[in-house]
């Protein structure tokens, strides 16, 4: 394996990543942010993963449990999502080049907690290692049982929303951004019980003072 540590690589200025486990509400958070910031006549670009690329399609079919496949072969796919994503036509480096901000639901992050929970820790940090990290990231966190019954609220149930790997994600999610503080990203946490409008001044908050830092 590589010598060089996870955290030793380059970050993208205007680009934020939203994250936790499943159901704590970041694309609710995400549509809240994106009006802010347009309406401050901001470029906003507003994204997900995984995408709605053909990849991104396999790995739901993965994730809905109608196509069987090895936990490693996911974070293969996760990588390969994540590098078009970025790399491809009018993807996160191209936009964000351009002067975009760009709004992202998950990102590695979701696959060292995740990939790492289902396949050790060791394939998921060596397919990520070069990936370039967002500047600012909000780390979503709720009590997992809450989370749990928003997703459930929700419809169809896809292969990790049970209880037990939501708890080793959420663990999983501690011990990332643990990793990742000397990184010179930006982590927020969130505390996502509280009511959607709250969290909601609290994220545009933090971004206004984040970008007011380090204008874009
Ligand atoms: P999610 O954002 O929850 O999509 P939706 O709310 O539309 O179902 O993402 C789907 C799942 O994918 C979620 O359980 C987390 C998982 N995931 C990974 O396991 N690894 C990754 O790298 C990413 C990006 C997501």
């Amino acid at each position: 394996m590589s010598e060089t540590p996870l955290t030793d690589r380059r970050t993208i200025r205007n680009f934020i990543v939203f994250e936790g486990i499943d159901g704590t509400g970041t694309t609710t958070q995400i549509r809240e942010l994106v009006g802010t910031l347009r309406r401050r006549g901001m470029r906003v670009w507003a994204t997900a993963e995984p995408t709605s690329s053909p990849i991104g399609m396999l790995i739901r079919g993965m994730l809905r449990g109608e196509t069987p496949a090895r936990p490693e072969t996911i974070a293969y796919l996760f990588a390969a999502d994540r590098h078009e994503h970025l790399f491809g036509q009018g993807g996160i480096v191209e936009r964000s080049g351009g002067g975009e901000i760009v709004v992202c639901d998950r990102y590695l992050f979701s696959s060292l907690a995740y990939q790492g929970s289902t396949c050790g820790k060791d394939l998921p940090e060596r397919l990520n290692r070069d990936f370039p990290l967002p500047s600012l990231v909000f780390h979503f966190r709720v009590d997992p049982e809450t989370s749990l019954e928003r997703v459930k609220s929700r419809g169809s149930i896809e292969i990790f929303e049970h209880i037990e790997f939501q708890h080793r994600v959420s663990e999983a999610y501690e011990g990332v951004f643990g990793d990742f503080a000397g990184s010179g990203m930006k982590i927020v946490g969130v505390d996502a019980g509280k009511p959607i409008a709250e969290t909601a001044a609290f994220i545009a908050a933090e971004t206004e003072r984040f970008f007011g830092a380090n204008a874009v």
